[in-house]
């Protein structure tokens, strides 16, 4: 009987408790609701310029909200929004953003192109962006699908300095342009763009 009790006790505690935290703090979807307007239903983003941040890693989307709100990445308009949030909001957005399929933009690409940077992808990115750029992991970033308009910015942003890039990325990009040139970036872009 005093055992039942105390269950019961700690339950409604427990009630009380998680009603309370819902409403100091949103829940992720609820948050991620009001980023639909330029990323697209759950972050799958229908524009060119505005990338699209589902299925995103945690670590990466958190990092990518610091840095946005440090200016320490260059942006148009993410600075100003990540100052909106509190770090708990950015942890709670993550973890919603996270576990939300992406889905690759409709784009044309180049066949051609596409096989080059495919090979090229293999040689000079894969060991970050796995699984030909689909993957999440290590931190890095989702490339294939993503909108190319933004991967095209983002990769002058890196090239210019403008953003940083880990030391051994800017090793194999340097490598890689070094080699292929101007038309290598082009067929990774075309090969990004081709992935579904
Ligand atoms: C007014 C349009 C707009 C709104 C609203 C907006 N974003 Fe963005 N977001 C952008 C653009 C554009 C970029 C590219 C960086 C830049 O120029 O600001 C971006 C980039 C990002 C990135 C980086 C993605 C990557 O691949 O590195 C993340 C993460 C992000 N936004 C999260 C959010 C979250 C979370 C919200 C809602 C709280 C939000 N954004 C609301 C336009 C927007
Ligand atoms: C040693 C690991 C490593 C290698 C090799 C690497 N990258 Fe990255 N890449 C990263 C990491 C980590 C990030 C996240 C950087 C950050 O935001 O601070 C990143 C980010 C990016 C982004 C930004 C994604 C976004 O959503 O904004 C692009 C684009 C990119 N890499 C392209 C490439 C290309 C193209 C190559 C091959 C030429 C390459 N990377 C090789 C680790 C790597």
């Amino acid at each position: 009987m005093r055992q039942k009790k105390r269950q019961l006790a700690l339950l409604i505690g427990g009630l009380v408790l998680s009603a309370t935290a819902w409403a100091a703090t949103p829940s992720g979807e609820m948050l991620g609701n009001t980023c639909a307007g330029c990323h697209g239903t759950n972050g799958n983003s229908q524009g060119p310029a505005t990338p699209t941040i589902a299925g995103i890693s945690k670590d990466y989307f958190v990092d990518a909200m610091k840095a946005y709100k440090s200016g320490d990445r260059p942006s148009t308009i993410m600075g100003r929004i990540a100052k909106g949030y509190t770090d708990e909001e950015v942890d709670a957005m993550a973890k919603f953003f996270a576990e939300q399929k992406f889905k690759a933009g409709m784009q044309v690409s180049d066949k051609g192109k596409a096989k080059k940077g495919a090979k090229l992808h293999d040689k000079y990115c894969e060991k970050c962006h796995e699984d030909g750029g689909t993957s999440s992991e290590d931190d890095a970033g989702i490339l294939a699908g993503q909108w190319e308009p933004y991967l095209h910015y983002t990769m002058k942003d890196f090239m210019d300095g403008s953003r940083e890039m880990p030391k051994k990325m800017k090793k194999k990009l340097e490598k890689m342009h070094k080699k292929a040139g101007d038309a290598g970036m082009d067929q990774l872009m075309n090969f990004y763009a081709s992935e579904k």
